[in-house]
């Protein structure tokens, strides 16, 4: 993947749309055709959960500008909220203008859990785990030979006391691609009765965390403050850069602020993550826990202004699969890998946490200029001109006269629909 700018292309219809990132990414025209049922069918939804009965579609888009360690990459994205893409390519933009996003990851390690209740004496059970490391480390590969034969497996154990008599194994894997929650239970299952023995206490539960702090994924960007200048007046380059690093303390402060200031960051998250086919609610529960890991919740993204620029840094535990799970199913997961052209689960983690900083600017630059209603509305007001019944050649010429009144409510649109259609015929849907 070469190119993540392509100027215009909100302009473009759906399918012009479609036809020009195929042609980039040189994919198949029925791959990009498969996001016309949401890329999954009925009978394998109803082979997935049980009581199925049908489909849920929601938008999926593609947010453009970003490069990421000297690379341009489009990132896929399954979101319901209007402005998030346009947020998020927009704020990759202003990034790309900087140099990029800079990003790292962890080892894939997963942590797993195998709780040990009522432990005779504690000493003695941490050196008899201690001592047979080697053995119990053996015993939970071979209950992995597919990831051992491919380079992953358990890597490590720790043992936490977490209250009298009650302590708790953690055991590390390394999970290559793969998200590990079946793995990485897998191996708890089987090393948790040796354990319980050489422990000489009772086995309590065997279940990965999703608390997954040894896969944590970093990301930095900085932005030349001049590029972050708005339409307002007094909306400076200089002004905004201060007024971001300003709400970036005002989270650094209040957990209440802090919440909402993480929920910003993971419209971007979620959006990649659910359109790859992974599990967000792992996603949202490890993200939240690892923002109040120093016991008040805080930030997982920090921004700073130094001199002329604008410089933002993220931090948070992504554990993430690019095989299995979904994907084995999912077509359209699929093509949002492929559209990407991501290679790995780490480069899966790193786009999600890129779009996460990326959609955190967007919501701060926002809220420090013309606050978020005015950007949300005049995205929000072409889905409301459908609402009302606009036709697809209607919806632009409702949606602007909305946005002109400044008024974007379901009877505003149906007052405008109304209008428009006494003062020229119906126009025919192209
Ligand atoms: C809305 O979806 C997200 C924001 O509330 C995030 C924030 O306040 O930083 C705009």
């Amino acid at each position: 993947m070469s190119n993540s700018r392509f100027p215009g292309f909100n302009k473009l219809s759906l399918a012009e749309r479609r036809a020009t990132l195929g042609a980039e990414r040189h994919l198949d025209a029925n791959m990009l055709a498969d996001l016309e049922d949401g890329g999954l069918e009925q009978a394998t939804a109803d082979a997935m959960v049980e009581n199925c009965l049908g489909l849920y579609a929601l938008p999926f888009g593609v947010a453009l500008n970003l490069t990421i360690n000297g690379r341009d990459r489009l990132a896929p994205m399954v979101v319901e909220e209007p402005s998030v893409i346009a947020a998020a390519s927009n704020a990759a933009k202003m990034i790309r203008a900087g140099g990029g996003f800079s990003a790292s990851l962890d080892e894939p390690l997963m942590t797993t859990q195998i709780e040990l209740r009522e432990v005779r004496d504690e000493a003695s059970a941490r050196a008899a785990i201690s001592s047979h490391k080697s053995a119990l480390l053996e015993l939970a590969n071979r209950a992995l030979p597919g990831l051992v034969g491919r380079g992953g497996g358990a890597r490590e154990l720790e043992i936490r006391s977490i209250g009298p008599s009650h302590l708790v194994v953690h055991l590390l894997v390394d999970c290559l691609d793969a998200m590990g929650a079946n793995l990485v239970n897998t191996a708890a299952e089987a090393v948790g009765p040796e354990l319980a023995r050489l422990a000489q206490a009772d086995l309590g539960l065997c279940i990965l965390s999703n608390l997954c702090d040894r896969r944590v994924v970093r990301v930095s960007a900085s932005v030349p403050v001049d590029e972050l200048v708005g339409a307002l007046p007094d909306t400076t380059g200089p002004r905004v850069a201060a007024a971001i690093a300003a709400a970036s303390l005002f989270a650094e402060r209040d957990p209440y602020r802090a919440v909402t200031h993480n929920k910003g960051i993971m419209n971007g998250v979620d959006a990649v993550v659910l359109a790859t086919g992974n599990d967000f609610r792992a996603v949202e529960a490890g993200a939240h826990a690892y923002a109040a890991r120093a016991g008040t919740y805080a930030p997982l993204a920090t921004w700073r202004l130094d001199g002329q620029r604008l410089s933002g840094s993220l931090e948070m535990p992504l554990g993430l699969g690019t095989v299995g799970g979904t994907l084995r199913v999912h077509r359209g997961a699929r093509l949002a890998l492929a559209l990407a052209d991501i290679q790995s689960a780490t480069d899966l983690a790193q786009l999600a946490a890129a779009v996460g900083l990326a959609s955190n600017l967007a919501a701060l630059r926002a809220l420090s200029t013309e606050g978020i209603s005015r950007g949300h509305m005049g995205l929000h007001a072409r889905s409301v001109a459908r609402a009302a019944g606009a036709s697809a050649a209607e919806l632009e010429l409702v949606a602007c006269r909305l946005r002109q009144t400044g008024t974007v409510t379901l009877a505003a649109a149906e007052a405008a629909l109304a209008e428009l259609r006494q003062s020229e015929p119906t126009p025919k849907t192209p």
